[in-house]
C-alpha cells in the first residue's frame, strides 16, 4: 500500500474522508448547502435576458490578463465596480486567487507584519503562507485581543496588515468591523484587508457588503468580494488604492500567471451585479427568514447566539454526529452539509445552514420542524 492510501484510510477511521457528490445533490430537496445567498442561481428568467440582451459570446480570454488581446469587457466591470466602491477594482479568476494573490503580494513589502483574526478562510491561510511575511493571529472577533498584537508589533514594522472577513463563512457570525476599524486612530501603520465574500449582494443598502451597511468605506484599505457566492455567477475582486492596484498587477502572482475570466462570464457577472444593487426587497426578507431560523435554532439546541446572518451553524460537536443529522435531514427532504476538521477545528463540527432569499417563511418553518426530528 502507498503512503497515500495510509492517508486516506486514517482519514476515514477518523470520520474525515471527503467525496465529491454525485449527480445532483440537491434533486429534490430544500437546499440549505450552497453560497446562493439571493437564490439568483435557478433564475432562468435572469439569464434568460442576458442571452437576449447582451451580445458577449467569447467563451475564453486565451490568456492571462495581462497577454489577453480581450479586455473591455474586464475594464467595464472594473469600472463599474470602482464607481460602486470608490476604489480601484481588480478582477481575479475567483476567491482563492483573490486571496492568495493579494495576500502574499502585500506581505511581500519589507517590514510587514500580517495580523489575521483566528478564523480566516483558508484562502487567506494560503496567502500567508506563501508570502514572506511574519503573521500573528488574533482571537476570533477580539478586538482587544487584535490590539495586543498591534502594541507588540508597532515598533517593529512599517505596516501592519490587519486581516478578517466581514460575515464568517463557517459561523455566520458578523467581525466587530467598527471597533476594528477605530484601532487605525491608534496605530497609523495599520491597513485593514476586509473579506466580504459572504455579505456581497446581503449587506449595506445596495448589497456592497457590511462595509457599506456600516459607513466604513474610508477606513477599509483592501475590500475583497467574491462572484460565485451571492451574484450567481464566478470570480472576484480586489478594491484598493489606485497604488494597490498596480502593485497587485505587478506582484499578485495569481493575476499573473493564470488565464483571465472567460469574457461572457465577466459580462455576466457585469449585469446581475447592476440588478444586485436594487434588490433591497430581496435582502430584507432573507435578512428576515435568517432572524426566524436563527431563533429556531437556539430554540430546538438550545444553543445561544447562533450566528448573525444568513449562515446559520448547528453544532454538533464530533464528526460522526454531524454526519448522521445531515443524513437524517436528507432522507426527510433538506440538504444541511456537515463541516468537518480540518475546515473547522476538532470539537466544533456542525452542519452548515445557508439560507437564501428564494426560500419562504414556511420553507424555514419546515426547516426546523424536520431538524427537531432529524435531532
Ligand atoms: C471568506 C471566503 N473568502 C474566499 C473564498 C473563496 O472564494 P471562491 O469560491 O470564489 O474561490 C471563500 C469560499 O468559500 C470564502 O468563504
Amino acid at each position: 500500500m502507498s503512503v497515500y492510501s495510509d492517508i486516506l484510510d486514517r482519514y476515514e477511521s477518523e470520520g474525515r474522508l471527503r467525496h465529491i457528490p454525485d449527480g445532483d445533490a440537491a434533486a429534490g430537496l430544500l437546499d440549505c448547502s450552497t453560497n446562493d445567498y439571493l437564490g439568483l442561481a435557478a433564475r432562468a428568467d435572469i439569464a434568460d435576458e442576458f442571452l437576449r440582451l447582451v451580445p458577449e459570446r467569447r467563451f475564453t480570454s486565451g490568456a492571462s490578463r495581462l497577454l489577453a488581446s480581450v479586455q473591455q469587457p474586464y475594464g467595464e466591470l472594473e469600472e463599474y465596480l470602482g464607481s460602486l466602491y470608490g476604489k480601484s477594482v481588480l478582477l481575479f479568476n475567483s476567491g482563492y486567487h483573490a486571496n492568495t494573490g493579494a495576500v502574499s503580494a502585500l506581505g511581500s513589502a519589507p517590514h510587514t507584519v500580517i495580523v489575521a483574526d483566528k478564523l480566516v478562510h483558508a484562502s487567506i491561510i494560503d496567502g500567508i503562507t506563501l508570502g514572506k511575511a511574519p503573521y500573528v493571529r488574533f482571537r476570533h472577533n477580539d478586538a482587544a485581543s487584535l490590539r495586543r498584537l498591534l502594541e507588540k508589533h508597532d515598533g517593529g514594522s512599517d505596516r501592519m496588515i490587519v486581516v478578517v472577513e466581514s460575515i464568517y463563512s463557517m459561523d455566520g457570525d458578523v467581525a466587530p468591523l467598527r471597533e476594528i476599524a477605530a484601532l487605525k486612530r491608534d496605530f497609523p501603520k495599520m491597513l485593514l484587508y476586509v473579506d466580504e465574500a459572504h455579505a456581497i449582494g446581503v449587506r449595506g443598502c445596495r448589497g456592497l457588503g457590511v462595509t457599506e451597511e456600516l459607513g466604513l468605506e474610508a477606513d477599509v484599505d483592501i475590500l475583497v468580494g467574491t462572484f460565485g457566492k451571492a451574484c450567481a455567477s464566478a470570480g472576484a475582486f480586489v478594491a484598493g488604492s489606485a497604488e494597490i492596484r498596480d502593485f497587485l498587477v505587478n506582484s499578485a502572482r495569481s493575476f499573473i500567471f493564470s488565464t483571465a475570466l472567460p469574457p461572457v462570464n465577466v459580462a455576466f457577472t457585469r449585469f446581475i451585479f447592476e440588478k444586485i444593487t436594487s434588490m433591497t426587497a430581496e435582502r430584507a426578507h432573507l435578512d428576515s427568514i435568517s432572524a426566524i431560523f436563527r431563533s429556531g435554532v437556539e430554540r430546538i439546541t438550545g444553543q445561544k447566539n447562533v450566528s448573525q446572518s444568513q449562515i446559520v451553524p448547528l453544532m454538533a460537536g464530533c464528526n460522526a454526529r454531524a454526519v448522521a443529522i445531515s443524513s437524517e435531514l436528507r432522507r426527510r427532504g433538506v440538504l444541511a452539509l456537515p463541516i468537518r476538521r480540518p475546515t473547522v477545528p476538532p470539537g466544533t463540527e456542525r452542519l452548515r445552514f445557508s439560507l437564501n432569499a428564494g426560500m419562504t417563511e414556511t420553507d424555514v418553518d419546515m426547516i426546523l420542524t424536520l431538524l427537531k426530528e432529524a435531532i
